[in-house]
């Protein structure tokens, strides 16, 4: 194994010893197993050196922005041996053993991203001071890839700041910044980050000079209670399992086994408590769920990365430049244009909301005003930021507005006439490199581009409503885009904080498309099951984050009707709507939008499916909620799951992506599929090819030729291949 370089060590005049992590093959600190090594050299010449009076104290840094990033995933990604597992986080739980027991004082000096193994590399020293940088963070997020901080955070945060501050860490993965991670007692002292070595200097040299004990942070009487006494702690974790259950609905072991572990070993010693810690940590990282989400989690990085064109472009062999938007500007300032108008601002872009309506604008700025008044009251933004970011927000009904645009986005009515007259008019008065983008969530971007002058500047950039809550951004490349205008548009989809997947064009796209049949069949189903509870119900504990039914409402039942007419239009009866969406259509039923779909909603607050909607669509009303027999749930689950899969496979075999995994990422972060699968694709590998041809034959069968074989379904049960091996995407990537 290569040795690191990182960290390094020194002993100053003062008797300080500065431990400094500073890879220098990457921008973030991480915690590879060299890196460990090396750390764990440099504790025994500090013990050594501490043994000789040469060391009063101890320091740990980072470098530039970041102090530690956490362990390595890659590492955690390859292992598959319980037993291993639980030998590297016992040889990792042994370094900061012998961290903590230093015979000086020891400080974690923290400026930058501080998380996962680098918080607990800091819980194992006496004191943690805390720069106010804007890119100081610390968190745990270990949850989020279905594993525990086993290298100690278990066993040492809430025996330092308590068990229900340390749960709001450990179960979330939240990040906090330094004023929030002193008041919960984390860190000892917030410092400035300008002159951070300095200070971080004078606190070591009082603590040397005064002896100073690291403090516990006062807390009120009640949290007291709760968080150390039996009968409190029990009250906190009974509540804290009912809400995991709530929100994952048990999908999800990681944090289900840091409330067993709290249970059982907080009141215990150290040791046992760590010895515990590895366990489960070793049994949770060899599961499937971790695997999954560490899966998702190199999706996401690599579409973070990525520029949207390719491995080629990705190295720079042949470099396209991708425009960077400073000025944007939206073409209709309803929900998507308002949305996107806020979102764009609150980065630091300017924007010129066109309508051809004063009050559409007005309406479009008072939207963008209502969702920073969200983001202030969430403590997202502060109240001088959104201020500052409404002010980069104009509109109007002109054109002039857009002159300066790098970028042009389009959000107006969904009418392929009345799209290709403005996008006509707005080349005219945009300068020559700005790119022109559609919002249109239905219609042909190759049909669109014919209406310009400069079809290759124009592609697709499909959000989703609403726009501040959801990840995704589908960028289409029509028959003529240029790389510039798909980087161009990639790049700001990220600078946005958004999941960009670049789709072909084509019916619905990519997510729309899925969700086609899925939606439709859902229909098929309340007409055969009766019941619109059952079907929801079915879907959400495979782990939907709403059933089917649910999403019609949301997504409002006229939409989604559009959607489903133009889905059937663009790809055959297979799309034909069931007969009972066509009779909800009819029914004049808007969903949540309304107050009235499949469910009744008060202020936009779901009160339950509406006894009334079984009558209006013809059916009996069910009697009583009863649960469906085993096989009933099965066969719901599979229809729907089943008809997701056959359309995703139509979608690689049209060339809409070429990689099995945009069509993960892209249902992940559009519908919220669920991660703990690890994405809808790889979920599928799990059935084997030949398994999930037949049950669509046996589906067809039964329901007839909406259920026919995608033909690559019929190939790869042939050739005995799974998707991620046939569709691997280009090579380089994940
Ligand atoms: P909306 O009806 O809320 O807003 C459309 C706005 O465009 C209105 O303010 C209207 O006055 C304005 N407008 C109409 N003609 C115009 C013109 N010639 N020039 C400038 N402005 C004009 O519609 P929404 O929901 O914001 O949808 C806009 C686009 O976004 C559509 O293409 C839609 O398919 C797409 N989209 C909608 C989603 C949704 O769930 N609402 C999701 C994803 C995409």
């Amino acid at each position: 194994m290569k040795q690191s370089p990182s960290p390094t060590f020194e002993i100053d005049s003062d008797r300080i010893g500065w431990v400094t992590f500073d890879d220098p093959e990457r921008s973030l600190n991480v915690l590879t197993e060299p890196v460990m090594l090396r750390f764990g050299e440099v504790l025994d010449e500090a013990r050594a050196a501490a043994r000789e009076a040469r060391l009063f104290a101890l320091v740990i840094r980072g470098k530039a922005d970041s102090f530690i990033a956490g362990a390595d995933v890659d590492a955690i990604a390859g292992i598959e041996d319980p037993g291993v597992a639980e030998q590297q986080i016992r040889v990792g739980q042994g370094i900061y053993g012998d961290l903590a027991a230093l015979p000086v004082p020891t400080v974690a000096a923290v400026h930058g991203v501080c998380m996962g193994g680098g918080v607990e590399m800091s819980l194992a020293c006496d004191f943690r001071v805390v720069s106010d940088g804007p890119k100081t963070v610390m968190s745990l997020p270990e949850v989020q890839l279905g594993i525990l901080p086993a290298w100690g955070g278990t066993t040492r945060l809430p025996r330092l700041i308590g068990l229900q501050a340390a749960l709001d860490l450990i179960l979330t993965g939240k990040r906090i910044d330094a004023r929030r991670a002193k008041r919960v007692g984390l860190a000892a002292e917030v410092l400035p980050a300008g002159g951070f070595e300095e200070a971080v200097r004078s606190f070591t040299l009082s603590v040397i000079r005064h002896g100073r004990r690291p403090g516990a942070p006062r807390r009120k009487l009640m949290t007291r209670v709760l968080d150390e006494t039996p009968p409190g702690r029990r009250i906190v974790l009974t509540m804290a399992r009912r809400k995991v259950m709530s929100t994952t609905g048990g999908h999800y072991p990681a944090p289900l086994r840091i409330l067993d572990l709290l249970r059982d070993h907080l009141g215990g010693s150290v040791e046992d408590s760590l010895a515990a810690e590895a366990r489960a940590g070793a049994e949770l990282v060899v599961g499937p769920v971790c695997k999954n989400l560490i899966h998702v989690f190199h999706m996401r990085e690599a579409a973070r990365k990525g520029t949207g064109l390719g491995p080629a472009a990705d190295t720079g062999a042949d470099p396209v430049t991708a425009r960077r938007v400073q000025a944007l500007g939206v073409l209709g300032a309803g929900v998507m244009g308002g949305g996107i108008g806020q979102l764009a601002a609150a980065r630091g872009i300017r924007v010129y909301m066109k309508d051809i309506h004063h009050e559409a604008v007005t309406g479009g700025l008072r939207h963008a005003r209502s969702l920073f008044d969200k983001a202030v009251s969430r403590r997202r933004m502060t109240r001088l930021e959104a201020a500052q970011a409404q002010e980069r927000i104009s509109g109007g009904v002109d054109y002039h507005g857009l002159s300066g645009a790098d970028l042009v986005v389009e959000a107006i009515v969904e009418k392929m006439a009345v799209k290709k007259a403005v996008l006509r008019e707005t080349e005219g008065h945009v300068s020559r490199g700005c790119v022109l983008a559609t919002n249109t969530s239905s219609l042909s971007v190759a049909e669109m581009a014919e209406a310009l002058e400069h079809p290759e500047r124009f592609c697709g950039m499909h959000f989703f409503n609403p726009v501040d809550r959801m990840p995704l951004v589908e960028v289409i490349r029509g028959p003529r885009t240029s790389d510039e205008a798909i980087a161009t548009v990639y790049r700001l989809s990220v600078e946005l904080g958004k999941v960009p997947v670049v789709v072909g064009d084509g019916p619905g796209f990519l997510v729309n498309r899925i969700l086609g049949p899925y939606l439709n069949e859902a229909g098929f189903l309340l007409e055969d099951v009766g019941s619109v509870e059952v079907v929801d119900r079915v879907a959400k504990e495979f782990g939907m984050p709403m059933g089917p039914l649910r999403l019609i409402d949301e997504v409002g039942i006229d939409v989604s009707g559009h959607a489903g007419a133009s889905l059937h239009e663009g790809l055959g009866d297979r799309l034909a709507p069931s007969p009972i969406l066509v009779a909800l259509g009819a029914t004049g039923r808007l969903g949540r939008k309304g107050d009235l779909g499949f469910y009744r909603y008060e202020k936009g607050k779901e009160k339950g499916v509406d006894p009334d909607v079984y009558g209006a669509l013809g059916l009996p009303t069910p009697s009583g909620k009863g649960t469906p027999a085993e096989d009933t749930v099965r066969e719901i689950r599979r229809r729907l799951v089943v008809a997701m899969i056959n359309e995703a496979a139509r979608i690689l075999d049209d060339g809409i992506v070429t990689a099995a995994r945009d069509v993960d990422l892209a249902m992940i972060m559009g519908t919220g599929f669920p991660p703990f699968r690890g994405g809808l694709l790889r979920f599928a590998d799990t059935l084997h090819p030949r398994g999930i041809l037949d049950r669509v034959r046996e589906l067809q069968d039964r329901y007839g030729d909406r259920f026919e074989p995608a033909p690559l379904l019929v190939r790869l049960a042939e050739t005995d291949r799974s998707f991620y091996a046939t569709f691997p995407g280009p090579a380089g990537t994940r």
